[in-house]
């Protein structure tokens, strides 16, 4: 049976560490210059790339991961315009002829929340042998990214326990902060700030997960007090492209402008072993003169990214336990 990675709840805390693990033996090779000796890991095997919506790190992270490991690798990157989907093609349909040519791996990205739960039952019910790795699926998750976030949190802190995480931004529409609120429910300790306007609160879904792993959260639209308090800051874009009512996407750029945007002038409210974070794209809400602070960590997160994403695949191929 393949083991398909569609949500960040489905991560146990062993499985975690041994992902952390392997992505530092990742990049202590690849540090090291091993090139011939890291393309054996996964030499032979097939990687199929499916991107239905924009990406930059998460696809080309995945790619250069596969590339490194000595996967082939055929992907698109644009297929809701150059694949059948333009001829009315179902994801369903889709999936089930990709599958057919055998692929180790599927790396999906779709704009329906359900994609990757869709994508995985088809590659169950026909038998195949294939992984599907979701890459993000509408507003609801990007699992992989979050393992990311938290082996970034990990490598600053050592651990994730007892943090004070700030998250903030478009906490409605964003799928990235979801899916790391979930791992972080699986941490001892942990209290969660979510900051953003009250039109972009997190879902009921969220809040309703926390109350049940008995992760604190606060919801509050205080950046000042929060920054003040945090260990970690995760600041995200506000999804203009999930917004379609105009009136409020306009009003929610004003407030994100005024309100929500994390300036030089904020830093000295930061605690000095504080990070801060961003899953990237960034548009305005983090100015660019806090990219030279040490605790900006987002560039190094995108980097990380990548071994997170070697370290997945040699488990999957492998079949690790995640
Ligand atoms: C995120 C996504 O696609 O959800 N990007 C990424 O993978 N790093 C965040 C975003 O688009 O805002």
């Amino acid at each position: 049976m393949p083991q398909h990675i569609i949500r960040a709840q489905q991560f146990t805390k062993q499985g975690l560490q041994r992902i952390f693990a392997l992505a530092d033996e990742m990049r202590a090779t690849l540090e090291s210059g091993c090139r011939q000796k890291m393309r054996e890991y996964l030499s032979g095997t097939l990687m199929h790339a499916i991107f239905y919506e924009a990406s930059t790190r998460t696809r080309f992270s995945f790619e250069s991961a596969a590339q490194h490991l000595g996967m082939n690798v055929v992907s698109t990157d644009n297929a809701s315009q150059f694949s059948s989907a333009v001829k009315g093609e179902t994801l369903e349909d889709s999936i089930r002829v990709h599958a057919g040519y055998r692929p180790d791996v599927i790396v999906l990205r779709h704009g329906d929340d359900n994609a990757a739960e869709r994508a995985a039952r088809i590659i169950d019910t026909y038998g195949y042998t294939t992984h599907l790795i979701n890459a993000g699926a509408g507003r609801q998750q990007h699992p992989t990214q979050a393992v990311l976030d938290a082996y970034t949190i990990a490598r600053a802190f050592t651990t994730l326990n007892g943090l004070t995480v700030v998250m903030g931004g478009d906490l409605k529409n964003g799928r990235t902060v979801r899916s790391l609120a979930y791992l972080l429910g699986k941490f001892e300790d942990v209290k969660i700030l979510f900051v953003s306007p009250p039109e972009l609160r997190v879902g009921s879904d969220i809040l309703e997960y926390l109350e049940r792993h008995a992760i604190q959260y606060e919801q509050s639209a205080d950046m000042h007090e929060a920054l003040e308090r945090a260990d970690v800051v995760y600041w995200t874009r506000l999804q203009l492209e999930r917004i379609t009512d105009l009136d409020l996407a306009f009003r929610m750029r004003e407030e994100q402008v005024k309100r929500f945007t994390i300036k030089a002038e904020h830093l000295h409210l930061l605690k000095e072993r504080a990070i801060i974070m961003h899953p990237l794209p960034r548009m305005t809400e983090i100015s660019t003169e806090v990219d030279r602070d040490p605790r900006a960590r987002y560039f190094e997160q995108a980097q990380n990214g990548m071994y997170i994403r070697m370290a997945i695949l040699v488990s999957l191929v492998q079949r690790i336990e995640i």
